[in-house]
């Protein structure tokens, strides 16, 4: 049997593996823990348009408003056509999403013109990558390969706020520069309004203003009350706005105070504010922008071939242009899985 290895252990790097192991050995390098990743860090959800009045042409269409005109529209559609399908395998192996009265509890988020985010609870990530760890398992070490698949990730931790994992530091991008892909759009690089404010790296997900949390000041003024979307608008306008309010010396927080089921919508959040001493039922939730996403990355066709014979580049480290210059919300889930099924499943890699 030929050998796979895979650099990274998020989603993308678990769906490929698990998606490859039937015709390859597959060897995960990952300088932490499956554990750790941005992917096992995702709280949203997974954006899919399963709800009977919504469409994939929806999410198509909030997507390249979204990626302000800088996203390749071919991939967007392959993508967005794809989501509910790629739910559904998840599905398949185990991955419980959250349901009311039986069918699918849709969550919103920023910038979307519909309820679409398929998640459970605030541990959408985790819940995932636990189930695809289950049906995998480590070969022996081997350090040859046939094919390497990059899935190391994004960069979040240049910046000194950000939402990233620990290990989301960029070697990735440079590994495969190094070998002589090519890199893009390195500039797009999204920030999220609501960081846990204190450098602890912890993010308040959107899903949260999409059961109606807002933002306030420290007046108690709603400060997104003068956009049309309010504070569903994208992240990027909601994150400026932040941006301009601290600086003109406010403090920013975002007030739960009136979502009695917090505690069971979001278990995570509520016990991570628990412990750093805030309880949201009581006190508004500190909160201030900070890095969250890399648009750009190594750049890849449609199923993630890089310009270097037999290297792959899929998930955040990749640019495969869906995103454009503004990502949508719960479209990086969606992108990771997308792409390593199309790496593994189109015999790209057997070729
Ligand atoms: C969030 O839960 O707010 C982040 C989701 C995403 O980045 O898509």
């Amino acid at each position: 049997m030929k050998t796979v290895i895979i650099i990274g252990s998020g989603i993308a790097s678990l769906t490929a593996a698990h998606k490859l192991a039937d015709h390859f050995n597959v060897i995960i390098f990952t300088k932490s823990s499956y554990k750790e990743s941005n992917s096992a860090f995702a709280q949203g959800g997974i954006a899919a348009a399963l709800d009977k009045m919504d469409h994939p042409i929806h999410h198509f269409q909030d997507t390249l408003s979204t990626g302000k005109g800088a996203n390749d529209v071919r991939m967007v559609k392959l993508i967005t056509e794809k989501a509910g399908n790629l739910i559904h395998e998840l599905e398949e192996i185990g991955v419980q999403f959250d349901t009311q009265n039986g069918y699918y509890a849709l969550g919103r988020e920023g910038a979307h013109q519909k309820n679409r985010i398929v998640h459970v609870k605030d541990q959408t990530g985790k819940a995932i990558i636990e189930t695809l760890w289950a049906r995998i398992c480590t070969l022996e070490r081997e350090w040859t390969a046939y094919a390497v698949v990059l899935a190391t990730g994004g960069v979040g931790q240049l910046y000194t706020l950000n939402s990233n994992a620990r290990t989301a530091t960029g070697e990735g991008m440079y590994l495969a520069y190094q070998a002589g892909a090519v890199l893009k759009d390195l500039e797009y690089i999204q920030f999220h309004p609501t960081i846990l404010k204190g450098k602890h790296s912890i993010l308040i997900s959107e899903a949260v203003r999409g059961e109606g949390g807002y933002l306030i000041n420290g007046k108690q003024e709603r400060l997104m009350s003068r956009y049309p979307k309010g504070d569903l608008e994208g992240r990027d306008l909601v994150s400026a706005v932040l941006h301009e309010a601290i600086v003109q010396g406010e403090d920013i927080y975002l007030d739960v105070r009136h979502l009695h089921y917090f505690s069971t919508r979001f278990p995570f959040l509520y016990q991570a504010c628990l412990q750093k001493g805030i309880d949201p039922a009581r006190t508004p939730i500190p909160v201030e922008p900070g890095a969250h996403f890399i648009c750009g990355g190594v750049e890849v066709d449609q199923v993630g071939r890089t310009a270097v014979g037999h290297l792959y580049a899929i998930g955040e480290v990749a640019c495969s242009g869906v995103h454009g210059a503004n990502r949508l919300a719960s479209n990086s889930l969606l992108e990771a899985i997308y792409f390593a099924t199309a790496c593994a499943d189109l015999h790209s890699i057997r070729i």
